[in-house]
């Protein structure tokens, strides 16, 4: 296994790289509000300019590598916790070749517990699914528990005289929750969850994600490594190529880039023009191209003489998020109504900052490294009583995000833009003779970000 870096680059001056145009700081300074100090970060991660090994996209050596290290030891998203809303929900998390049972045993904070998802007694998964029951009853025998992980029931315990209820306690594994969503760790071990999301909730403070509901859940499985898609979501350098119907409205190579911890932030202004456009448009273009899946109902927005883009998108958006969030809303400023922050916490999870809705995951398709699931889900603001969380859409390699368009609007073509890559990704991965992927400092310093934490996760033997 190659585990050094590959084609080291000669030092170049890294902190206050930028490309052309208005930084985001700069942006921000013009906006007809006070910004949220979290904003006002700017933290970019200083992560060299070493190729990252080819191998890890490939190898089955180093998927093994990622099961052994990463997934059984590191903290991550199971499921929102609004799907275990009632004692007796249930839900099931399955990552590489382990599964966890997550169960609400007890109403509030504390209420919710994960177990290996495997009956004591010939091993069959206790549940293949969600759904909400008074114990838990393998299908297989019949051998039972309550919810709370205590032996219930063994049918002709007769026959079972070295089965004790000591014994037959259903092994649990750690949970931690915040924003609404559930996570587990299968390290007893491990620190706590806490410490390991670390900023994170300082960059939501303004943006509770517990007060949101599942208005969509759709994953879909595609034929690449979990990280060749993973990577595609990271950054906003493909823009230009990938989807040039948003260039009129983006500000892609303006984005910024920051590193807290094991938290990566992505900033990319929207409402302002792509520096790679060759001509101007006009405020009217700008915002026309801007209109995005936040506008539920999308208006005919027109910009007045005098006026930008930006503060029109700002303002309508605020009109909108002000039926939902009340008064609030008039302390937005326009960047966080117009603006897309994408976030992830290492190693998957990926929740967008302020009304965007946007959470991803990515994960290996069960305990194959050359397949992958990802999921977007779709986290609204509401009013009055909390609506049920959406049915779940799965969807096959072979089906298109557009299937979807019913329950994910505009994303589902850009979805559809940005997959058409990722397979040819893969194959060119394979076909390269060249053994680094040469990832962009800055611009792409999420996914190099990534790669350090993986590096020390799967091969520092001390660490973390
Ligand atoms: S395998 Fe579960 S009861 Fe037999
Ligand atoms: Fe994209």
């Amino acid at each position: 296994m190659t585990q050094a870096p590959v084609r080291p680059a000669p030092e170049q001056p890294r902190t206050g790289f930028r490309g052309k145009g208005p930084n985001y700081q700069q942006l921000l300074d013009t906006d007809s509000k006070p910004v949220p100090a979290s904003l006002r970060r700017d933290e970019p991660g200083e992560f060299g300019s070493d190729d990252i090994p080819v191998e890890r996209y490939l190898s089955r050596e180093w998927h093994e590598r990622e099961k052994t290290r990463l997934w059984s030891r590191v903290w991550q998203f199971a499921c929102r916790e609004e799907v275990l809303a009632e004692v007796g929900d249930t839900e099931v998390y399955d990552i590489v070749d382990s599964s966890f049972l997550l169960v609400r045993v007890a109403p509030g904070a504390g209420g919710i517990r994960a177990y290996v998802n495997a009956c004591l007694h010939r091993g069959r998964a206790l549940r293949d699914g969600p759904g909400r029951v008074d114990d838990l009853q393998c299908p297989f025998h019949g051998f039972c528990w309550h919810l709370d992980g205590r032996l219930k029931r063994v049918p002709s315990a007769w026959d079972f005289p070295q089965v004790t209820p000591e014994t037959f306690r259903l092994p649990e594994v750690r949970v931690a929750t915040w924003g609404g969503f559930v996570f587990v760790n299968p390290d007893p071990d491990a620190g706590p969850f806490e410490e390991f999301m670390g900023d994170l909730p300082s960059l939501f403070e303004r943006w509770p994600l517990d007060r949101r509901y599942t208005r969509a859940h759709v994953s879909k499985v595609i034929r690449v490594n979990w990280k060749v898609a993973q990577d595609a979501f990271m950054e906003s350098y493909h823009v230009v190529t990938t989807h040039p119907q948003l260039l009129q409205g983006f500000g892609d190579a303006n984005s910024q880039y920051d590193v807290f911890g094991n938290v990566a932030r992505g900033i990319s202004p929207r409402g302002v023009a792509s520096p790679y456009l060759s001509w101007e448009p006009t405020e009217q273009e700008k915002l026309n191209s801007s209109i995005d899946q936040r506008m539920d109902d999308p208006q005919i927005l027109v910009v007045p003489e005098g006026e930008n883009a930006r503060t029109v998108l700002a303002e309508a958006a605020r009109r909108q998020i002000r039926q939902v969030v009340g008064p609030e809303a008039e302390q937005l400023s326009d960047a966080e109504l117009v603006d897309s922050y994408y976030i992830n916490l290492f190693p998957n999870f990926h929740p967008w900052g302020a009304y965007n809705q946007i959470v991803y995951r990515f994960r290996p398709h069960g305990d194959d490294h050359t397949s992958c699931i990802m999921e977007c889900f779709l986290l609204a603001p509401f009013t009055g009583e909390r609506p049920p969380p959406a049915e779940h859409v799965a969807l096959g390699p072979d089906d298109a995000w557009r299937d979807a368009t019913e329950v994910l609007g505009s994303l589902a073509r850009v979805f559809d833009q940005d997959e058409f890559n990722l397979e040819a990704v893969q194959k060119g991965l394979r076909a390269t003779r060249k053994p680094g992927v040469t990832f962009a400092v800055y611009q792409e310093s999420k996914i190099r970000h990534f790669h350090h934490l993986l590096s020390q996760w799967c091969l520092d033997p001390l660490s973390p």
